[in-house]
């Protein structure tokens, strides 16, 4: 079913993001009917989407979460998600947000240096604790996805080089307040070539033989998110492939007997049940091309301005012949384009137009920029 806004909405205030509640629980049903019966454990990654409606319905569902920053860890515990169902990952968290993630004494911390390592054993020591620590390896496999969200390339500023792991892991045996549960690896964002993930399995296969033998017992593995959705046909294809991406996963990841998987996935949970709503403020001939300005910009969605990225766009009022227009926003940017020549009926000023898929990575991107007021949540389909 195409996208369409209940007439009730019509005179809600523009720009607002729409979110469709049912077709989350569809998603989130979908991906527990794949990952439940191969033994997989999801965290959601919170960094796509930190709404509490939606929080609530992925905790609801059974899902753990995964956050990036204290300001997560709060909002994941605000959301009801138990501590022993979360897990704190980053390159560069604060003693601040450590202290905060102790003291709610979270499943586990994704560490990534030694440097890391010992202020989170100062820290642990300091509260009494022993923290419960995953290493971030950089498994050096290409996800073939946009540069800007490749995480396990070698070049990436993220994980332990495989070279220097096993340095790492004797180090951290060393202190006192610390305890290696496993492994963690995430490869990047936006991945529809699942192959990728058969590599990422085997490089997790070698590390943990390598590891088994000098005498390590990981209870625990994380092999990171990254699924793709659809931009280009948001309604045929609402589902992400989770059939597709466990199945690689099952296929050629060896664990170990126990041994728990998680997955951390954001985008594939939450992108299709988002929607940006705006209306056309005004069309505008140049002298080379007709410009749609709406009312929404770079300061509702980044993600055309950083990553040049597609968002599929329809207009909700107007029907009849098509015509090209360059939809862009209101900010005083060239990059405020959503996206150019795009072929739309007949559009005129006070029309509504959607922008599809921008339920992750879209709201918690949103700034202030040109001092704009925020955007506006709706929820239907409760
Ligand atoms: N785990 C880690 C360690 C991550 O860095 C990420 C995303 C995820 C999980 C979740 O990945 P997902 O399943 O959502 O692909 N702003 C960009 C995406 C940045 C992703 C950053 N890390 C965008 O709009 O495309």
């Amino acid at each position: 079913m195409p996208f369409q806004l209940s007439s009730a909405l019509h005179t809600q205030p523009t720009p607002f993001y729409h979110y469709d509640l049912a077709l989350l629980d569809r998603t989130l049903t979908a991906l527990q009917q794949a990952a439940k019966p191969r033994n997989f454990q999801v965290h959601y990654a919170l960094k796509a989407n930190v709404n509490l409606p939606i929080l609530e319905r992925i905790k609801n569902q059974g899902l753990g979460a995964d956050c990036v920053s204290g300001g997560e860890v709060q909002r994941a515990l605000e959301a009801g998600f138990a501590p022993g169902h979360i897990v704190f990952a980053g390159v560069g968290k604060s003693d601040a947000e450590i202290n905060l993630a102790l003291a709610a004494d979270i499943w586990c911390f994704n560490a990534e240096s030694t440097a890391e390592l010992a202020v989170l054993d100062a820290l642990a020591g300091a509260q009494g604790r022993t923290a419960r620590v995953a290493l971030r390896v950089n498994p050096n496999v290409d996800a073939y996805t946009h540069p800007h969200i490749t995480t396990g390339l070698a070049a990436n500023k993220f994980g332990i080089s495989l070279t220097d792991l096993p340095a790492v892991v004797a180090y951290l045996g060393s202190l006192p307040n610390l305890e290696l549960v496993g492994l963690h690896a995430h490869i990047g964002s936006q991945i529809t070539n699942l192959s990728v993930f058969a590599k990422l399995s085997e490089r997790l296969n070698e590390l943990q033989t390598a590891l088994t033998d000098q005498g390590h017992h990981l209870p625990h593995l994380n092999v990171g998110g990254g699924l793709g959705v659809s931009y280009e046909h948001p309604d045929e294809q609402a589902i992400p492939d989770f059939e597709g991406y466990f199945s690689m996963f099952e296929k050629h990841l060896v664990r170990r007997p126990g041994q728990q998987v998680h997955v951390e996935l954001g985008r594939a949970i939450v992108a299709q049940a988002g929607t940006l709503i705006s209306r056309v403020l005004y069309v505008k001939q140049s002298q080379q091309t007709q410009f749609a300005i709406l009312d929404a910009g770079m300061t509702e969605l980044m993600r055309p301005a950083l990553y040049g990225s597609y968002h599929h766009i329809q207009n909700l009022t107007s029907t009849g012949p098509e015509q090209l227009y360059d939809v862009v926003g209101p900010i005083c940017e060239s990059s405020d384009t959503f996206r150019k020549g795009v072929q739309l009926p007949q559009t005129q000023r006070g029309d509504l137009v959607a922008i599809r898929s921008v339920g992750a990575y879209g709201e918690v991107m949103s700034s202030g920029y040109n001092l704009r007021e925020k955007a506006a949540a709706v929820y239907v389909g409760q």
